[in-house]
């Protein structure tokens, strides 16, 4: 699968979420919907009940990241609510084969995302299990904050195992993704991007949505 970009609405208006949605649809693949719970990380958003409002009034599928504990017990609902992409935190999940499984027969990618810290070796041996790696570029919790550059060895060995899996395993980035970093995530070996502040800081965020996917897409190519 190609290059794909997941807009984030965390510094969109929330008060206004589905309108906020409606100026990125026209060009945009997704909606990146973070879930937090104040335990995971030390921030508080939305939840379910907002997600399943959200679906009900957007055209284009959401990709829930999850930054939440237990999410063995919490993901698959957003799977079953018609969330076409769950993704949660491997340092969270006490069994991701089991999760990654859940969220599957409930009919969403499965998503497992690793902070920072953690290592790539903690997706190696469930890759299988997975439709994405999502490899942090920022400490989770907040948007805004600037891309991690070193995060991009992760992210070729992410792109590695997903190769060599023979499967269509995705690779997301999320955190600092803007014109100057998204090209440098691509050749990487990402090919979905995260942006939030980005896009939504922009005068004409559907625009800006193609202006990233033509960047991403001519790094790619090289
Ligand atoms: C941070 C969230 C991100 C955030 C990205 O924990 O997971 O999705 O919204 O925002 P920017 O693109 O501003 O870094
Ligand atoms: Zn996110």
């Amino acid at each position: 699968m190609g290059i794909q970009i997941s807009p984030s609405i965390l510094n969109s208006d929330l008060s206004n979420l589905a309108a906020e949605v409606r100026r990125i649809e026209s060009t945009a693949d997704w909606v990146h919907v973070d879930v937090m719970d104040n335990h995971f990380v030390p921030n508080l958003t939305l939840g379910l009940p907002v997600v399943e409002s959200l679906l009900a009034s957007v055209s284009i599928p959401a990709d829930c990241h999850l930054m939440i504990e237990d999410p063995d017990r919490w993901a698959p609902a957003y799977a079953e609510a018609g969330a076409k992409s769950v993704t949660f935190h491997v340092e969270a999940a006490r069994n991701p084969v089991t999760l990654a499984r859940d969220l599957r027969a409930a009919g969403a990618r499965a998503g497992a995302a690793i902070k920072p810290g953690t290592s790539i070796e903690s997706v190696r041996d469930i890759a299988r299990e997975l439709d994405m790696i999502l490899i942090m570029t920022v400490e989770p919790g907040f948007g805004g904050q600037a891309f991690m550059d070193d995060m991009m060895g992760k992210v070729t060995e992410a792109r590695r195992i997903a190769d060599s899996s023979g499967l269509d395993i995705w690779v997301q980035v999320d955190g600092g993704i803007d014109a100057r970093t998204i090209g440098i995530a691509a050749e990487a070996g990402a090919n979905v991007f995260v942006a939030g502040s980005a896009v939504y800081r922009a005068d004409d965020p559907a625009d800006m949505v193609s202006r990233l996917r033509a960047l991403a897409e001519a790094a790619a190519a090289q």
